[in-house]
């Protein structure tokens, strides 16, 4: 009887290894000049749920984010993982950043809003993955539709999964992902504002979603002080880099009538002085599904939000600031080389909408 027992818990405990299954990853993240977190996601099960007790027709994962942090690696080398053991699907590469000052020649992939039209997301992916040749890939946010959604989460790790086993990612919160701890946790984010060199290159990683952040209007405004305090921190400090580059979601400016003038846009223009005063090259954000770019004081804005979701119209560029704008499914490759950076963006098969250099100042 004992034996018995003992063979039933095996069986048991056996089906419940069975059960789990990676349905995100591997992706290396939180990637600084010496670690890294490699990540991936596990399904352990499916709950359903329904109005009707006999009809449960609603199904979502359960998910175990599951993670392992290498220190001590070297600066600027191409470092390769395998968290499966050998099978084809675990294996994957990310590149270390140079030493922050070193003269390094390399490519950034930026591209946003990925939520909503999975096919045209996909098709974003595979495009990047001809035309591109990512060192590191920056997400300007709204990574999913519903970041509490434990069912959308697979999907886009599905789609996504080629270009996330060849560079180190670095998002920022988009509204969609609700501010919720499942983006924190996925992606090893230890804070909402974070930055990191990348040889002569400085980023800035921003969060502008105080919509989900606190429906208390005090803690938005001392949320937003003190990421901008920690801003001018940040970029006194990176005076000294060739180029200056910030990733937030909302748009100070952006050439959708219907956009201009809205809650996360007007927290975001708040900043453009600042951006102006520390020599920013290049503001990236998503938010509104299109291409722009505008220029202001110095500092070239643009929107990169076509990574799938519905396309919104171009419909009012602004005056004087408004250099370019195309509704289209795209990405943006940024391009450095000693002393010059050059933007490209890029549709889905291959034509490039806006190329334009810019030097180091
Ligand atoms: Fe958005």
């Amino acid at each position: 009887m004992k034996l018995k027992s003992s063979l039933l818990i095996l069986v048991l405990s056996t089906l419940a290894v069975a059960q789990d299954k990676v349905v995100g990853g591997p992706y290396a993240v939180n990637v600084s000049g010496r670690s890294a977190t490699i990540g991936w996601l596990v399904e352990t099960g499916q709950v359903k749920a329904g109005a009707d007790q006999d009809k449960l027709d609603r199904a979502a994962p359960v998910l175990r984010s599951e993670k392992v942090t290498f220190t001590g690696l070297p600066p600027g080398q191409m470092i390769h993982y395998d968290v499966l053991n050998g099978r084809k699907e675990g294996k994957g590469f990310f590149r270390t950043p140079p030493p922050a000052g070193t003269e390094a020649t390399f490519e950034a992939l930026v591209f946003g809003d990925t939520r909503t039209r999975h096919d045209m997301h996909r098709k974003v992916i595979e495009a990047i993955l001809k035309f591109a040749d990512p060192h590191l890939t920056i997400h300007t946010g709204d990574l999913v539709a519903d970041g509490a959604d434990t069912a959308q989460w697979p999907i886009f790790f599905d789609v996504e999964g080629d270009l996330l086993r060849r560079a180190a990612f670095f998002p920022v919160l988009g509204n969609h992902e609700r501010n919720n701890y499942k983006y924190y946790d996925f992606f090893e984010v230890n804070s909402p504002y974070y930055s990191l060199d990348w040889g002569q290159v400085h980023f800035t990683f921003l969060n502008t979603d105080l919509g989900n952040f606190s429906p208390s209007t005090a803690e938005r405004e001392r949320f937003w002080e003190d990421q901008k305090r920690w801003l001018i921190d940040d970029l006194t400090r990176a005076q000294k880099a060739q180029f200056r580059v910030v990733v937030m979601h909302h748009p100070p400016f952006t050439g959708v009538g219907r956009r201009q003038g809205g809650g996360g846009n007007v927290w975001a223009r708040t900043l453009v002085p600042v951006f102006e005063q520390f020599k920013v090259h290049f503001v990236f954000t998503g938010h509104d599904h299109n291409y722009q770019r505008h220029e202001f004081g110095g500092v070239q804005y643009i929107v990169t939000g076509g990574g799938g979701a519905p396309l919104y119209p171009v419909d009012s560029p602004i005056e004087g600031l408004t250099r370019t704008m195309i509704s289209t499914e795209h990405f943006v490759r940024l391009l450095i080389s000693p002393g010059m950076a050059k933007v490209q963006a890029v549709g889905i098969d291959g034509t490039v909408h806006d190329t334009f250099e810019v030097e180091a100042k």
